[in-house]
């Protein structure tokens, strides 16, 4: 977590960092800081709250210089609070450090630090990082920051600045995400590429184990030993306006309305409408190695394991291969049966997700084939597994993930199509009942779009609710998971979601009067076992919300609202039916005045586990 930044060149560094950093506030925006060079010393400017505080504080202190490091904080050791906002400094201010991640032995290195006589100043482990450096410096930078990084576990991303070499800034990664953006006579610093797209397009992204020593006028990448390394420069192809708002009042809004877009760009190319068959290009199993498949595992976090949840429903059923679901953050801690036989597909929109980036090394060394799904290139786990399936969503910004949710969900509906093409389990004519639906999705998702006005309407009156419930069963209980997440992180309400037919079984206890459940009603198998359970709910006088297909007006009888989506094959209605669900937790948390796309206590990308 934190978005950390750095600059060196010849423009007025605090505007650049500011810069870097708003782009970066997705990734923690609890307290933020910048440490600048200027005439043979080290000036800071760092305070609690959102980046706007630090830019108050510089317009009436101004920093000048043109070398300087900044970051945005996610807390995690240590309360958000002045003292605890980077960047932090040695004892004597002549080392100042930024830092992403986790340092896993700080206890044991603050003690050993404080022994020798070091003043720590903030309660967070990243301090133990400018002591190190400081503990090992003897007039040069670069050897003292290998020398501390041989004494710290865990994970980090960091920018140091040395007010004896304003030359340079060291910088190193292990577990974090870090790039460096190439200019001419300068050079940018950033945990993410948007934070440098509008300097330059050129970039290193830096790898495990990697460090460099950036000056104005070059970079040079070595390992943690000084061993340089040859690096290529990646060259970005996507425009920053993808990463802004676009008229829309919050990025979560707009990125609800580029579905359409995100779904159709994720499809493009993997579709043989010759031979209606799925085509992977990057995914290079072979019909041989996916017939040996005994057991597929996804392993991801939050939303997107809740995709996992849908992907395992469609695997199951069209290439008929036992698929389990694992949080990240679970997995690896349960011994899990995992070998050379099974496939373990890793969903993570961010690509770096800590606990999911844990997951796939483990799956590997365990022996098993990574198959990843993610929204970013040159992301770790894009370059750290064998096959892959990139969600073309473009940026996602807003902290509640909504286009990445759509296109992974698109990028599982092709991979279990592929597997049972590939294992010859599917026929034509069920392939091409699912491709032509597919390739309708992206229509058919402007069309729920345009309910938006309606639900917009109803959605104030569940401002003030304490609770509510999503039900649903299959496809659409997975949704239903997902329903409840969107609307519980932006709004701040309680919502759970439950299996309808397991109600019964001790949360019926909840529903009374006036108690809103949203039931999600779109699997025409079910559908009279779901209604039976809104009866259920409607008998104990409960509010109910249905979510129906196009042309069921029996539903409509038996609730308070309803929407509908348009008919599309039954196992893609997930697709479609998250939407009103995106819609009615954004109006809902619109409602409560909310700040929907940086909700309290989260962070866009969490890198730490
Ligand atoms: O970047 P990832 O897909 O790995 O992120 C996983 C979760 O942190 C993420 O989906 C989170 O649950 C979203 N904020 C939910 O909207």
């Amino acid at each position: 977590m934190c978005g950390i930044v750095g600059y060196i060149g010849k423009q007025e560094a605090v505007p650049v960092l500011l810069d870097g950093l708003k782009r970066l506030e997705y990734r923690g925006y609890d307290s933020a800081g910048v440490t600048v060079f200027n005439q043979g010393k080290l000036s800071c400017s760092k305070t609690v709250g959102r980046l706007v505080k630090v830019e108050e504080l510089l317009e009436k202190s101004p920093l000048p210089g043109t070398v300087g490091i900044g970051h945005t904080r996610w807390a995690t050791h240590g309360r958000p609070s002045d003292r605890n906002a980077h960047p932090h400094f040695d004892c004597t201010q002549r080392i100042s450090v930024v830092h992403n991640g986790i340092i896993e032995n700080y206890i044991e290195l603050k003690e050993w630090l404080q022994e020798k006589g070091h003043i720590f100043n903030s309660e967070t482990d990243t301090e133990v990082l400018p002591h190190l450096i400081e503990e090992y410096y003897r007039g040069s930078l670069v050897e003292a920051v290998q020398d501390a990084l041989k004494k710290v576990e865990g994970a980090f991303a960091l920018v140091v600045i040395c007010k004896d070499h304003p030359e340079h800034l060291v910088v190193a990664r292990k577990a974090s995400p870090l790039i460096i953006g190439l200019g001419k006579e300068e050079n940018f610093i950033a945990s993410d590429i948007p934070a440098v797209l509008p300097y330059t397009r050129d970039i290193f992204i830096l790898d495990d184990g990697e460090m460099a020593v950036v000056e104005a006028a070059g970079v040079q990448v070595s390992d943690f030993d000084g061993k340089l390394l040859p690096k290529k420069p990646f060259h970005v192809e996507w425009d920053i306006t993808a990463a802004e708002k676009g008229g829309y009042e919050d990025f979560m809004l707009k990125e609800i309305h580029e579905q359409p877009r995100a779904v159709r760009d994720t499809m493009a190319g993997k579709i043989d409408r010759g031979e209606m068959k799925v085509v992977l290009p990057e995914v290079k199993l072979s019909a041989a190695e996916i017939n040996k498949l005994q057991k597929i595992h996804v392993v991801a976090c939050g939303t997107a394991s809740y995709a996992g949840q849908v992907g395992k429903f469609l695997i199951e059923k069209l290439a008929r291969i036992p698929v389990e679901v694992d949080l990240a953050s679970e997995f690896r801690y349960r011994d899990p049966i995992v070998g050379p036989n099974s496939l373990t597909i890793i969903i993570s929109q961010s690509g770096e997700t800590a606990d999911t980036l844990a997951g796939l090394r483990e799956a590997k060394a365990l022996g098993s084939r990574v198959l990843a799904i993610t929204n970013v290139v040159g992301s770790s786990v894009a370059r750290e597994a064998d096959d892959l399936i990139l969600t073309l969503a473009g940026p996602e910004i807003a902290v509640a993930s909504t286009k990445a949710y759509t296109t992974q969900l698109l990028s599982l509906y092709l991979l279990a199509i592929y597997l049972a093409q590939e294992r010859g389990i599917i026929s034509l004519n069920d392939r091409m009942g699912m491709l032509e639906a597919m390739m309708n999705l992206p229509t058919q998702i402007e069309k729920v779009l345009n309910t938006e006005t309606k639900i917009k309407e109803f959605a104030g009156n569940f401002k003030d609710c304490e609770d509510i419930f999503f039900i649903g069963r299959g496809l659409d209980y997975a949704v239903s998971l997902e329903g409840a997440l969107k609307l519980k992180e932006i709004s701040y309400i309680h919502a759970e979601a439950y299996a309808a037919g397991e109600l019964k079984h001790g949360t019926l206890a909840l529903i009374v009067e006036g108690v809103p459940v949203f039931a999600v009603v779109t699997q025409p198998e079910l559908y009279d076992k779901m209604i039976s359970n809104i009866k259920e709910v409607k008998a104990r006088e409960a509010t109910v919300v249905a979510l129906a297909l196009a042309g069921d007006h029996d539903t409509e009888k038996s609730v308070d609202y309803v929407l509908h989506i348009p008919l599309t094959h039954t196992m893609l209605t997930p697709i479609l039916s998250v939407v009103p669900l995106q819609l009615f937790a954004y109006y809902t948390a619109k409602a409560k005045g909310c700040d929907v796309d940086k909700p309290r206590n989260l962070a866009k990308s969490v890198t730490v586990e």
